[in-house]
């Protein structure tokens, strides 16, 4: 199991705000910026740290600094444009390519529009961001692009995952972990995940 799910009473609290259809487009995205902040601690649990030694105002230290240069986020747009700033909130100077998708409403197959990576992108352990995995179509297909280009390391960050998006991420990349905020129960017709919180594009932007 590569997944990591946020268990904590305060994501429900949070989750149950987000997920009201009541909720405006200022709250739902304060909401998506701190939730993507809880989830990008957990997600650079295992980060290396480079030794160095400072000065705090009492004598020397030697202590552990992360190489910020070494992380690039890409969020799936347009939804995953909305979790950028939680995850800048953690590593500041993380650098940000994008990649543009699309689900065709009849297969909901992702069509790729828009692409452009930060310059090295194969060195750089890459935080692919979307707050839905619905059927997984369009996270998969970003990683799939990703690995062409050479990046070897990816996790993959979302808030509402769907149990058929897992599986998709589960059998077609074994080596990317995710971590969401939660699990819901399954997918309608439309692809749309139930529970969930309607379309994260509509929600975040205020189109619909
Ligand atoms: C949504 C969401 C994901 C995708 C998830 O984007 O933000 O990218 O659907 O579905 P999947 O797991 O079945 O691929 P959408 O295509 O609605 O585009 P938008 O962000 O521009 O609204
Ligand atoms: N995309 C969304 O924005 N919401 C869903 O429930 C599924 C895909």
């Amino acid at each position: 199991m590569n997944e990591f799910v946020l268990n904590h009473p305060l994501i429900t609290h949070k989750l149950a705000i987000l997920r009201d259809v009541n909720t405006g487009t200022k709250e739902f995205r304060e909401l998506v910026t701190e939730i993507s902040t809880i989830l990008m601690y957990e997600a650079m649990r295992d980060a290396k740290l480079e030794e160095t030694t400072i000065e705090t105002p009492l004598e020397k230290m030697d202590t552990g600094m992360l190489n910020e240069d070494h992380y690039a986020v890409v969020p799936i747009l347009r939804a995953g444009m909305g979790m950028v700033d939680g995850i800048l909130n953690v590593i500041p100077n993380a650098k940000i390519g994008h990649i543009g998708l699309y689900r065709n409403e009849e297969t909901f197959q992702p069509v790729e529009y828009y692409y452009k990576m930060p310059e090295g992108i194969a060195n750089r352990e890459v935080l692919v961001v979307d707050p839905m995995l619905a059927t997984g179509g369009s996270a998969s297909a970003t990683i799939s692009r990703l690995k062409l280009d050479g990046v070897k390391k990816i996790k993959l960050l979302c808030i509402v995952a769907a149990p058929q998006g897992i599986k998709t991420i589960e059998e077609e990349h074994p080596d990317v972990e995710i971590f969401c905020a939660t699990v819901d129960r399954e997918l309608n017709d439309n692809a749309y995940i139930l529970p969930g919180l309607g379309d994260a594009g509509d929600r975040v932007y205020g189109t619909k």
